[in-house]
């Protein structure tokens, strides 16, 4: 049993008057103890959905959340976010998601809980800013004074306070430069490892998840298209859109070709290509993709691919609970 399971989760948003929008459509991954499962895909295709359904702050249409086996987030409840079941989010803007007027030691003790939330609470506070490379003296600073990089170790050291199992860090550094990127991206790696947390790092930047995850997860259109570990990924791709978001990278080699972008626009959700939802991008489309949905299954050891085209050498196996494909009427 992985820390965090998650199996065939469906969103719907739905508005008064128009088509509801299936932003996660059967979603499944797991995210082990001590591992950074990065979550990626183009943009729209349901990463922020999925990681709010997780820890609690969308409301789920179907599907299951475990945390150590026990479900979290149940379908049909209302949206809260499920900080005492030990699951924690981490945003793109930590500026507004941090209180302007609150001193930020202040807003690290918020998320404490039992004896550390009464007369502890500043000397804990002042901890978990050290853990994220504060110093003390910043404590009774206020936001405004700190950078962008800063204001987002401040954000991971409130995420930090109720003591995760989980942390879903969504867009958590795109929104800085490059240096900075890494130093924060390197800091999660490693708080993961101390802590024995998992990580479930959204980014729609496959090179930035490259350098951190153990795992990949990719997703199309609301979907799970392909898990893998990081270091298969970079031999070789099961599915043609995880290869096309492969090719889209930029690389340092001296010789290596030019990136490509993945072809064509990311399709409506609220009206998905039949079949294989990624069809009508796919270069090596077959006649089978347009009628029929390819479930995810796993193709070889610790890979999935939701794909008709399979590599040679005998039938996949089925990954049991992966493998449902029938979809909650919308
Ligand atoms: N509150 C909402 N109401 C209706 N549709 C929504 C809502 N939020 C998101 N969507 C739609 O759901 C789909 C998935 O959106 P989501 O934000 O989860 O994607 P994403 O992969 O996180 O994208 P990005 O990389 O841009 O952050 C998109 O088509 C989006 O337009
Ligand atoms: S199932 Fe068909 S259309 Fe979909 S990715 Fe595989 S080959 Fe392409
Ligand atoms: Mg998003």
């Amino acid at each position: 049993m992985s820390l965090l399971e998650v199996r065939n989760v469906i969103v719907d948003y739905k508005t008064p008057g128009r088509r509801p929008v299936r932003a996660v459509a059967g979603a499944s991954l797991e995210v082990g103890s001590g591992e950074i499962v990065g979550l990626v895909g183009e943009s729209g295709c349901g990463k922020s959905t999925l990681g709010r359904g997780i820890v609690g702050l969308q409301k789920l249409t179907s599907g299951e959340v475990t945390l150590n086996g026990v479900p979290v987030s149940p379908v049909g409840r209302r949206a809260r976010p499920r900080a005492d079941l030990g699951l924690q989010m981490v945003f793109q803007d930590p500026y507004s998601s941090l209180n302007p007027r609150r001193r930020i030691w202040r807003q690290v003790a918020d998320g404490l809980t039992g004896a550390e939330a009464d007369s502890s609470a500043r000397k804990v506070a002042i901890e978990l800013l050290e853990s994220v490379g504060l110093s003390a003296a910043i404590a009774d600073r206020y936001p405004h004074e700190f950078s962008g990089g800063q204001r987002q170790r401040i954000a991971i050291a409130r995420a930090l306070a109720p003591k995760p199992s989980v942390i879903v860090a969504d867009e958590a550094v795109s929104a800085l430069d490059a240096s900075t990127q890494a130093q924060i991206a390197n800091l999660l790696v490693d708080l993961t490892r101390e802590r024995g947390m998992g990580l479930l790092f959204i980014s729609h930047d496959l090179s930035v998840v490259q350098h951190i995850a153990d795992k990949v997860a990719v997703m199309y259109l609301g979907r799970i298209v392909e898990t893998a570990p990081t270091v298969k990924l970079w031999e070789s791709r099961l599915h043609p859109y995880t290869d096309a978001l492969v090719r889209a990278i930029p690389s340092l080699e001296p010789d290596a070709s030019a990136p490509v972008a993945p072809e064509g626009e990311v399709p409506d959700p609220a009206a998905p290509p039949t079949g294989c939802r990624f069809h009508p991008r796919c270069p090596v489309a077959m006649d089978r993709c347009r009628t029929e949905d390819p479930s995810l299954v796993i193709v070889e050891d610790s890979r999935a691919a939701a794909c008709w085209h399979q590599p040679a050498g005998g039938p996949a196996v089925r990954l049991e609970l992966l493998e449902t494909r029938t979809l909650e009427p919308r």
